[in-house]
């Protein structure tokens, strides 16, 4: 029963893989108005997540503040802004002394700075007074500092939770940082960062698909924010999307919502799809099968998994002609498929069926 009172993967939008940072509180708004007028808003997406790059440096005092260049009007007003939306905002740090973006990604000045030895006076900033209801920690800065991570990620969650224990806080340590991490922190990074293409995609699924047993309600692996829209093809990012949903990772789209087309909306907003994401049975996919370049996935839905979403995923990059038994996946051939990306009921399962997968395509079903 506590599986259904827990909070579902986050949805929403992320800064960093389009903008990286070069981000601003113009865009950062224009965003949010996307987010709501796109349709992204009703298919359940909340959380306009600004990344690094915001960042001024600190005072004498050591207190931090934000570029007042990009913006003006300040970081408490934009949370604000973000909050007459009905959404809610998130904010970056890491856990060392400096950001990802200020040690190697184009912040020349090094302005990025970081929670280290700052941790009372951070979170009193960025929850206190600014208002954001999310935190990512990196960990570049850390890691240059030499800092235990498991000691240092801790004190920062548990201070956090303390002030407020409905802040969500994502741990960015590029690999699974291990089992302490697991109902301590609501997300954790299991992979180096995503880029736009194929086998970029292959690799984060791969990296999860052991790592299931840690996956709880509540407390999620991250696969990363989505790269949908962002140049793979249709057949491709709906292949990652799709997968992102049957791994419960958090789906936070990571393209310039201002100027999507029709088929990105449509991707993003499949809401049968995102049913899987945010099912309240909260169990990761696991893969099942295995033969040359086909994989079936399988994840139990509800509270007592009777009903199954699955999905055939095709990695090779001709179409793949497949046909699996319902016996083999533990399906009575009385279940009926439903089509989540065609949206069509198929009938029964039958003791076989036969599917074509498009080239790096995949055909997601739910049974039952
Ligand atoms: C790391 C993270 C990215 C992003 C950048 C910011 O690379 O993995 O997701 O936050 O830092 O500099």
């Amino acid at each position: 029963l506590y599986a259904q009172s827990a909070k579902p993967p986050i949805m929403g939008w992320s800064s960093w893989n389009h903008f990286r940072i070069n981000i601003d509180e113009k865009m950062i708004k224009e965003q949010a108005d996307a987010l709501v007028s796109s349709g992204m808003y009703a298919a359940g997406y909340r959380y306009i997540n600004i990344d690094d790059g915001f960042f001024g440096g600190r005072d004498s005092s050591g207190q931090l503040y934000a570029n007042a260049v990009k913006f003006p009007s300040g970081m408490k007003s934009l949370a604000g802004y973000i909050h007459n939306l009905k959404l809610k905002a998130g904010i970056y740090t890491d856990a060392g002394r400096n950001t990802c973006g200020s040690i190697w990604d184009g912040d020349k000045k090094g302005l990025g700075v970081g929670i280290y030895g700052h941790l009372e006076q951070d979170c009193d900033v960025f929850f206190k007074r600014w208002g954001y209801d999310f935190i990512k920690v990196d960990w570049c800065g850390g890691e240059k500092m030499g800092l235990d991570e498991q000691k240092t990620y801790t004190e920062i969650i548990n201070f956090i939770k303390k002030i407020d224990s409905d802040i969500v806080v994502n741990v960015c340590r590029w690999k699974f940082p291990g089992k302490w991490v697991v109902n301590k922190a609501d997300s954790w990074r299991i992979s180096g960062d995503i880029s736009a293409d194929f086998s970029s995609i292959l690799k984060i699924i791969d990296i999860n698909a052991d790592l299931h047993p840690y996956s709880k309600p509540g407390s999620y692996n991250d696969m990363d924010m989505l790269q949908v829209g962002r140049g793979m093809n249709y057949e491709e990012d709906k292949t990652h999307f799709s997968m992102w949903c049957m791994l419960n990772s958090p789906l936070l789209a990571g393209n310039d919502l201002r100027n999507m087309s029709a088929q990105t909306i449509s991707i993003l907003t499949n809401k049968e799809l995102i049913a899987l994401n945010q099912d309240i049975g909260f169990v990761q996919a696991k893969r099942v099968y295995r033969e040359g370049d086909v994989e079936i996935w399988l994840k139990p839905l509800g509270t007592n998994g009777k009903v199954k979403a699955i999905a055939i995923l095709n990695r090779g990059s001709k179409q793949a002609d497949f046909e699996f038994q319902s016996g083999q996946l533990g399906l009575s051939g009385e279940s009926k498929l439903r089509d989540l990306w065609l949206h069509n009921n198929l009938g029964k399962v039958g003791a076989s069926r036969q599917v074509k997968i498009p080239g790096h395509g995949v055909v997601v079903f739910k049974v039952g």
